[in-house]
């Protein structure tokens, strides 16, 4: 087969059936909060296997929205992969499920490869049978496709920046340091060559750290939140100068919106927040905000309340704690107009007022399965 080439008929392309996987999961739940408020007359079928890091109640808000379905499976499972994509009809596949956090991939990194590797191949062949090879696809052509396959990757794929490196465009050569980061690049080259060999018609998104509601309390800044609430030790790794371009979870969604609908096939577009902070300007921030909306006791009446700041920690580094990221999103910018919406400021207290506001959410979280992560990665951090 000819090898595909990009033309503008893939802008004109209207999702209407998606499968959503990981749609239990911080990110993939906020895409389908946003997906069903934009267009509540499409269909959102959720594929999950309800791992550590997923969560029914991520779905709340959704679960009696008509057009809402939720499946409980392992995107690893063929059949079942095949047979919701035939049953439900579905157009367009969102692939959000991974194994995600860096600090696991160093203590267990098999299940990475399992499930970022092996799953997302898992879900390009169910896709490739029942959009390419069944005797109904009318043409192997991706640009005249009625189908789309988008892939959630990260910036991490690109390693690591020096302070004055320029940030990472989709021209970057791929250098993971992870574990997690290299099944990421590893199911990012699947899903090209499944495009460059059999015309898959499909889409990648690189995006930089998200920040937002409904994230688990592994991940930097809910971590922080939690643990200042707990009186409990904010864990600074190294020496907490390590930056990061924080991206408000919606801004992440409304970048993938852009995509699906007017992204050329076989692209890969960046995704950041144009928001550079080190660890310890986010730490500060959060501190701040809670010293702000809910002060810590005072030790006696007559003193004021010390500031949450007061519990940092510095801890042993991450082994290669990867030391700068930074997204260029030029390209989704001038092609498709994307324009993060949320200050970091702003972004940062709605988070903030959200987990305050959520406390139940946080406690079920703290209830299932946390407390050996906490105490498995954290018990021998001394610096
Ligand atoms: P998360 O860990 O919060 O959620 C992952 C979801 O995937 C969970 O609901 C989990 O149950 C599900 N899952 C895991 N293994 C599965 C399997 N085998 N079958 C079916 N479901 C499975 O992750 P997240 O932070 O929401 O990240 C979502 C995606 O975005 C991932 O692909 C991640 O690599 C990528 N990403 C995340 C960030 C970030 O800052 N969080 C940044 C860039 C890219
Ligand atoms: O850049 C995108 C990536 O962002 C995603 O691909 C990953 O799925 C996501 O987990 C995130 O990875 P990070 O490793 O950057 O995020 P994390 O929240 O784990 O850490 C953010 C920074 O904070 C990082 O420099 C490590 C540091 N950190 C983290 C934890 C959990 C600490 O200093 N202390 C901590 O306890």
């Amino acid at each position: 087969m000819s090898e595909p080439k990009n033309t503008p008929h893939s802008s004109l392309f209207t999702p209407h059936c998606l499968l959503v996987t990981g749609g239990a999961g911080f990110i993939g739940a906020n895409f389908v909060h946003y997906w069903l408020k934009n267009y509540p007359d499409d269909r959102v079928v959720v594929l999950d296997a309800l791992t550590y890091a997923g969560n029914l109640a991520n779905l709340a808000p959704v679960e009696n929205h008509p057009g809402f379905r939720f499946v409980h499976g392992d995107i690893r499972d063929y059949d079942l992969a095949v047979n919701l994509l035939q049953d439900e009809k579905i157009d367009t596949v969102v692939h959000f499920a991974a194994e995600s956090h860096v600090d696991r991939s160093v203590h267990s990194p098999d299940a990475f490869v399992d499930t970022n590797i092996l799953g997302t191949h898992n879900l390009l062949k169910a896709a490739k049978k029942v959009w390419l090879d069944s005797p109904q696809s009318s043409s192997h052509s991706p640009q005249s496709s009625s189908y789309r396959f988008h892939h959630i990757s990260t910036d991490e794929v690109y390693g690591s920046l020096g302070p004055d490196d320029p940030g990472f465009s989709e021209k970057t050569a791929y250098a993971p340091n992870s574990p997690y980061a290299a099944s990421k690049a590893g199911s990012d080259f699947l899903v090209r060559a499944y495009y460059k060999t059999y015309g898959l018609p499909m889409t990648i998104s690189n995006c930089s750290n998200n920040y937002g509601p409904y994230q688990f309390p592994e991940k930097l800044i809910p971590l922080i939140i939690l643990n200042c609430l707990e009186e409990k030790p904010l864990p600074i790794y190294g020496d907490g100068l390590n930056i990061r371009d924080w991206l408000y979870v919606e801004d992440h969604c409304l970048g993938i919106d852009l995509i699906l609908k007017n992204g050329m096939l076989g692209e890969t577009y960046n995704i950041g927040g144009n928001c550079e902070k080190t660890n310890l300007e986010v730490v500060n921030t959060v501190c701040a905000i809670l010293d702000e909306l809910k002060p810590r006791n005072p030790q006696t009446s007559d003193l004021s309340p010390q500031s949450y700041a007061s519990l940092l920690t510095y801890i042993k580094d991450r082994p290669g704690h990867d030391r700068r990221y930074a997204i260029d999103a030029s390209k989704i910018t001038s092609e498709l107009g994307y324009v993060p919406q949320k200050s970091f400021a702003s972004g940062i207290r709605k988070t903030v007022e959200w987990y305050l506001a959520n406390q139940d959410w946080c406690q079920n979280v703290i209830d299932r399965n946390y407390q050996k992560w906490i105490e498995q990665n954290y018990s021998q951090s001394e610096s």
